[in-house]
């Protein structure tokens, strides 16, 4: 009888010291790679915003790096009037944490919020791409853009031209949709049609539409239309939504303004 309680002691003391053990380890592991992590986290980043314009493909993280320090050019925009501000760092403003802070964002009636994001940040980080030969001329501007899709938040960048109108690139770095369904907006062959694509109207109006069944090629508005995903409407409308908010007054629209009326 004895025995038997030693034994049930010894095995839980035993158990004890195991699990005490292994969460100093799983808590020391977190801590340690944190770093790691969060330098993984930009570097990410940095490759998605290059690719986002063309650039990168196929680069070591290293010159990753060195590309987007040399000609990556980072601003901090007030999204409601377009002005460059000095408020924070852009660089390592985190537009995500801020949209959820009363403080820093405001909240978006039902009507406005086309993304589906709830709240808006008050401001945004862009990134002008720099031309290769040192001289400063702009090759492209990039944005970030988020919204819903059908079952996530599709996170990513547009890159446009100097004209301000015309695509160089769409991609999502982060989305939760269904692979091989809506998981298809990271298909190279979909996101192949839309550099080259026009963006806004005469007037300065987003002019983006994602068509069902496929753009008529040669039909007088297939400079602003992509084809939907077959299988993942839903999708591809939220695309949709997500871009027309973002390059309309609710999101880059002030500043993009602005930047046709001063120039780039
Ligand atoms: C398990 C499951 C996952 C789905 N995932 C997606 C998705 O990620 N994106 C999407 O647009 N549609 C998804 N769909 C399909 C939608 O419900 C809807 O049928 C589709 O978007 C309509 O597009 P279509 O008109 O081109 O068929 C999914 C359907 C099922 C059953």
């Amino acid at each position: 009888m004895s025995g038997n309680k030693e034994s049930t002691a010894r095995t839980l003391v035993v158990a004890l010291i195991v699990s005490l053990v292994a969460s100093i380890f799983v808590a020391g592991s977190a801590v340690i790679l944190k770093p790691v992590q969060e330098e993984n986290r930009l570097l990410d980043r940095q490759r998605g915003i290059l690719a986002v314009a063309g650039v990168g493909a196929g680069l070591s993280s290293k010159e990753v790096q060195e590309i987007f320090a040399k000609r990556i050019q980072a601003e901090l925009i007030d999204l409601s009037t377009g002005e460059k501000s000095e408020a924070h760092d852009p660089l390592s403003f985190d537009a995500l944490k801020a949209a959820q802070d009363p403080e820093t964002s405001a909240a978006l009636p039902g009507k406005e919020d086309l993304a589906g994001i709830k709240r808006r940040e008050r401001f945004s980080t862009v990134y002008r791409l720099v031309k290769e030969d040192g001289g400063g001329e702009l090759e492209a501007l990039i944005l970030p853009v988020r919204g819903y899709g059908l079952w996530s938040t599709l996170h990513g960048f547009i890159a446009i031209k100097p004209d301000l109108n015309t695509v160089l690139g769409l991609g999502f770095y982060q989305h939760g949709e269904t692979p091989g369904l809506g998981g298809e907006v990271d298909n190279p062959k979909w996101k192949g049609q839309w550099p080259g694509k026009t963006l806004f109207d005469e007037s300065g109006k987003p002019n983006i539409e994602i068509v069902k069944g496929g753009v008529q090629p040669g039909g007088k508005d297939a400079a602003h239309q992509v084809d939907a995903l077959a299988g993942a409407t839903l999708t591809t409308n939220g695309v949709n939504r997500l871009l027309v908010f973002w390059l309309g007054e609710q999101g880059f629209g002030p500043y993009l303004a602005r930047l046709r009326q001063e120039g780039i």
